[in-house]
């Protein structure tokens, strides 16, 4: 038998659902950063690089979807989503210095935000499950930070896509419209 999720068995504080509902959102962003970086990359360094990251993301997002039940998750999802896709596309298409400095920010400012929320977490000793795993989740984090760090190579990851070639600068359109 399928075991409960922890939204259908626990009354959580509001305030730990808002968190919640944020690490969701962001997870979700996180995801699609990859998405929209390896849509837009051939460049096999940052394409491993996205590969990796992109798995342990859906790991986080997997989990938060555990958790929060539907009714309790963004309604700006989609847009989190399209947000998260594009600025991914768009470093990748600025190159891979661009795309691994890009991940070094936003994994510094998800650093600070898991460290926050574990402190909102510490005196919850009957949550201690969900504190430790985002306490691993910050790890992770710290290790995509650093992993962009290790990076300081600068290619233009987008030539040679043909889904992305015709948005580099002196590239002509495609297609026709009208
Ligand atoms: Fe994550
Ligand atoms: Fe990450």
């Amino acid at each position: 038998m399928k075991r409960p999720a922890p939204y259908e068995t626990l009354t959580l504080d509001p305030r730990l659902v808002r968190a919640l509902r944020s690490d969701h959102a962001g997870e979700a962003g996180a995801v699609e950063i990859y998405r929209g970086m390896l849509a837009c990359t051939r460049n096999p360094q940052l394409r491993r690089f996205a590969e990796t990251h992109l798995r342990t993301e859906q790991q986080h997002l997997a989990f938060f979807d555990s958790w929060l039940s539907p009714a309790g998750r963004s309604h700006a999802l989609p847009l989190w989503r399209l947000a998260g896709w594009l600025l991914g596309a768009v470093s990748a298409l600025g190159g891979a210095r661009m795309a691994f400095q890009t991940v070094r920010a936003v994994e510094s400012f998800v650093d600070d935000h898991y460290a926050a929320q574990l402190q909102l977490l510490a005196p919850a000793t009957e949550l201690i499950v969900l504190a430790d795993t985002i306490a691993s989740f910050r790890e992770d984090e710290l290790e995509h930070r650093d992993d962009a760090a290790l990076y300081p190579g600068n290619f233009s990851a987008a030539q040679g896509h043909p889904d992305c070639e015709q948005f580099l600068p002196g590239s002509r359109p495609s297609r026709k419209f009208g």
